[in-house]
């Protein structure tokens, strides 16, 4: 039986030999290194050695010339097997120390025999024999022999070069994953507080507003302390949005979704946004061509539009562009691998992009809890992007930022599209345009920013708008167009005479006239202080575009009188 002597300082590798070597019926013994594979070489005489290159005390090279310069062994034919030293130069080398072969790994197992099969066969017939350049040159051999030790020096640090780099890489990727996984659980931490201190204090108001109110309507007109209770009701509705707001940011606000596309919606408000930034912003809308089926709330979704280009005209005090855009993409496992977020399958980006102040790291970091405001004491309660938080994560969506101070900020919001067969009664739904009207209506609100809004829009629809700012003034404008008038949209709360008043008092003048009244007060806590009676219309504050059309539409074209 043929006799192999095996070196490898791996003792895996030395296994895997033994193990086939063995099985083809050969007999093994294994060495560690040069200096073991020498010795086991003078006790045993084996018939062939195979030999790795790198390996402590003494290596491949050195061990292969040591070999050829014994008198016992350098018949013994010598081959390298090496999976660290590949180049030609390497293979050069070693054939010149007088190997037989220089095999790279990993082979094939057949393979592998076949080499050895042919080694040895060529061993017993003396075609092989010690065919070292011998006698070489010390200074020449240590000369070749430090280049290949340097070549694969360079390598191994190449290797680990590259080594560490993935590794700082999957650290840095780590630690952004770390840092957002941390700041999600910080925003559903302070989601949960907003939305218990907000519960609470919905309740808390109801008790202030609904006994103010009912004490208001019994209260004569001109009892001294009516001015306080109309403070004490003013600042209860402010509180009252505060906590709607909180509310809608911790996503317990609800919310009527249904099929719509996302473009319409972008164009319903696009008006108002223009409005909201003034002449010296441009605004730059590009809508992708195709249409964009997404489950959302309207008015949630214009909402998140008017707050953020009111951040942008904030950030552009001096003029600027705003952009609004819509593009589709497809998320697959890597986007959400990298970012962290995401729904698979069809999305839409919609980019709101400004060229504004832009933000730093430390802004940018806490943009999204409420109250967080950088903006002067009455300027901004800190809550506008909150509540596009709230709402974007209540449609299954992703809110990012990009902004550095002096570039301007990028907004990015991801949702989900909805994939196949759209309904086809939802598509109906979703292309309906703003429905405007030619009646006249008259707008009574004590906010000249709300009238100036309102008579914007309306007359945008093709309404003809005639404007009060209080019950007073509203009476006496409806006195003289009593005849024109086909519809009051009329504010609850407001100084001097109430909108309700003023109501009773025009409907006293024109039993059918039409009105509809808007309030920061909930519908069902005017229906119980019998402010006003069922069959009321009522729009919350603030007034969304759609609902305020559709309600409008409603209101005047059912040809029902409203009774107060
Ligand atoms: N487009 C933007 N450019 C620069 N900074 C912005 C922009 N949008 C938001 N910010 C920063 O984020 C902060 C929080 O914005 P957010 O809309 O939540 O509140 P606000 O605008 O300060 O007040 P509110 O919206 O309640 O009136 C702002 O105060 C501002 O510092
Ligand atoms: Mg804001």
């Amino acid at each position: 039986m043929q006799n192999i002597l095996v070196v490898d300082d791996i003792a895996e590798n030395c296994y895997f030999l033994e193990v086939l070597l063995k099985g083809n019926g050969y007999e093994v013994r294994t060495a560690q290194n040069g200096a073991g594979a020498l010795k086991s070489a003078r006790d045993h005489h084996p018939d062939l050695i195979v030999s790795d290159i790198l390996m402590p005390v003494m290596d491949g090279y050195a061990l292969c010339r040591e070999w050829r310069a014994d008198e016992h062994l350098k018949q013994i034919p010598f081959i390298f097997y090496t999976a660290t030293f590949t180049d030609q130069k390497d293979e050069a080398l070693a054939l010149s120390l007088g190997a037989d072969r220089f095999v790279i790994k990993p082979l094939e197992p057949e393979a592998l025999l076949k080499i050895i099969r042919e080694v040895l066969a060529a061993s017993r017939s003396g075609e092989l024999g010690a065919s070292a350049d011998l006698p070489r040159q010390e200074g020449e051999f240590l000369k070749e022999y430090n280049e290949a030790l340097f070549r694969k020096l360079e390598k191994k640090m190449a290797d680990l070069e590259r080594a560490n780099q993935e590794l700082q890489q999957t650290m840095i990727e780590q630690k952004r994953l770390e840092g957002q996984l941390r700041h999600v659980q910080k925003m559903e931490a302070i989601g949960r507080f907003s939305a218990g201190i907000a519960h609470d204090f919905n309740n808390i108001l109801t008790v202030i507003s609904g006994f103010g109110s009912m004490i208001q309507v019994k209260m004569p007109m001109d009892d001294p302390q009516r001015g306080r209770l109309e403070h004490i009701l003013a600042a209860a509705e402010r509180a009252k949005n505060l906590t709607r707001s909180l509310l809608t940011f911790s996503r317990k606000q609800e919310m009527e979704l249904k099929q719509l596309n996302l473009n319409d919606c972008i164009r319903n408000v696009e008006i108002f946004l223009r409005r909201i930034i003034g002449e010296d912003i441009k605004l730059a809308i590009s809508l992708c061509g195709e249409e964009i089926p997404v489950i959302a709330d309207g008015g949630h979704i214009e909402q998140v539009l008017m707050n953020l280009a009111t951040n942008a005209r904030d950030a552009m005090p001096d003029g600027g562009i705003l952009s609004i855009s819509t593009d589709l993409v497809d998320i697959d496992e890597g986007f959400i691998r990298m970012h962290g977020y995401g729904t698979l399958g069809r999305n839409v980006v919609l980019t709101v992009a400004d060229n504004g102040i832009g933000m730093d790291a430390a802004t940018r970091q806490q943009i999204f809890e409420p109250f967080f405001t950088t903006k002067e004491t009455g300027t901004g309660t800190g809550l506008g992007l909150s509540i596009i938080y709230g709402i974007v994560q209540q449609h299954k969506g992703y809110i990012s930022v990009y902004s550095e101070p002096g570039r301007g900020t990028t907004f990015r919001i991801l949702l989900p599209v909805i994939e196949g067969d759209v309904l086809p009664q939802s598509a109906a739904l979703s292309h309906q345009p703003l429905r405007g009207g030619q009646e006249t209506l008259l707008v009574v609100d004590d906010e000249a920013a709300i009238r100036e809004y309102l008579e914007m829009f309306l007359t945008s629809l093709g309404y003809t708008v005639l404007l009060a700012g209080d019950g007073q003034e509203a009476i006496d404008v409806f006195r003289e167009n009593a005849d024109n008038v086909d519809l009051v949209l009329i504010d609850v709360v407001m100084p001097n005479v109430k909108g309700c008043e003023a109501a009773l008092e025009m409907r006293r003048i024109r039993s059918d006239l039409k009105i509809i009244f808007t309030s920061g007060y909930p519908n069902d806590l005017i229906h119980k202080q019998k402010l006003l009676e069922e069959g009321m219309q009522f729009l919350m504050k603030p007034l969304i575009p759609t609902d305020l059309a559709g309600t409008l539409r409603t209101v005047l074209d059912d040809g029902i009188g409203y009774i107060i």
